[in-house]
């Protein structure tokens, strides 16, 4: 099984990533982040996470408040105050544990060989990570991160949500020497959840498709409400379903850096696809490289297509296996 750590800010999309961590994967542990909601309700729900799904012995560590330079910019408008409404569940009785989220990111990768990092929410504790132990950059096998985008943003034209949050320390997770895994939203988009796959998670008759549903409910109105969206995208399950089966995504290595003083376009992942540039009239890409590389070379690879029913494949499995 893959060693993995999490890093995340549930967040609904997040909630879906840690229940496809937890069983596909070896999860040394979830670290949580400020984004969606604020640390100490993320790092809750994360907690309420694990307990639905009867695994409240995978240790959680509460990391950073917000970005490195600029303040904490929120989403409740898509995840409600709690950073997690909808599901009504009780106060979790596990407690995240006491040593920091950054610290037991360094002990894990520098212990351990060949651990995954999977970042769901901003940046900030991978980079403070990366800044403290540059050695880790090498040591990991990769940084698969939900963030970014190879062509529009969702937060702004220009830049998605978890990019924006904390673009420095995006720019120093692709700056570091680690080869990053990018499931921007040019991906997660074609990962849309409607009331049909919400019907199909309650009638699964266990409590995970029951918190599945009721996650999605609330998620759904709140994306059709605030982006008239035509359901939900579960962002975050696509990260990690890409490294539980790799032949669900098709993707292209690229060079990728974010943009840090544009006035229309901070926190833009500049992805270089001049050598793949084509004429595939969905993506504008080609799913291999046509030409030879022109600037520098690739740091990076993109997701571009998501095989949406081998996801949803995966997810109804998982769901249906948590008693
Ligand atoms: C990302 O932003 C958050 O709101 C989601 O959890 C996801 O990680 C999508 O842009
Ligand atoms: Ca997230």
């Amino acid at each position: 099984m893959r060693k993995v750590i999490l890093d995340c800010d549930p967040g609904h999309d997040d909630a879906f990533a840690i229940m496809l961590a937890a069983q596909h994967l070896d999860l040394l542990g979830i670290t949580t982040i400020g984004g969606n909601g604020i640390l100490e309700n993320v790092t809750t729900n994360a907690l309420k996470v694990l307990e639905v799904i009867g695994r409240p012995e995978i240790p959680v560590y509460k990391g950073h408040a917000g970005p490195l330079l600029k303040p904490l910019v929120t989403a409740p408008e898509f995840h409600g105050e709690s950073g997690m409404d909808g599901p009504v569940l009780p106060e979790p009785k596990i407690k995240a544990r006491a040593q920091h989220a950054v610290d037991f990111i360094i002990e894990a990768v520098m212990a351990e060989e060949d651990v995954t990092l999977i970042a769901t929410g901003p940046l900030t504790n991978i980079a403070a990570a990366l800044h403290r132990n540059p050695a880790i950059a090498k040591r990991v096998r990769e940084i698969v991160i939900m963030g970014g985008s190879v062509t529009f943003g969702n937060w702004t034209p220009a830049a998605e949500f978890n990019i924006y949050v904390d673009p420095e320390a995006a720019a120093k997770v692709f700056n570091s020497g680690a080869w990053v895994k990018m499931t921007g939203v040019n991906l997660t988009r074609q990962c849309l959840i409607t009331a049909k796959e919400m019907n199909e998670f309650r009638k699964l008759g266990t409590r995970a498709g029951q918190f599945a549903a009721d996650l999605v409910a609330y998620f759904i109105e709140a994306c059709e409400k605030t982006a008239q969206l035509p359901g939900a995208n579960l962002h975050d399950a696509c990260a990690v379903a890409w490294v539980i089966d790799p032949g669900l995504i098709t993707a292209a290595p690229t060079h990728i850096d974010v943009e840090l003083t544009g006035e229309l376009t901070r926190g833009m992942t500049v992805c270089d696809y001049r050598h793949l540039r084509g004429a595939d009239p969905k993506t504008d890409l080609y799913r291999t490289p046509t030409m030879p590389f022109r600037g520098k070379a690739p740091n990076a690879e993109a997701a571009l297509e998501l095989d949406f029913p081998g996801f949803m494949d995966l997810l109804y499995r998982t769901l249906r296996a948590y008693r």
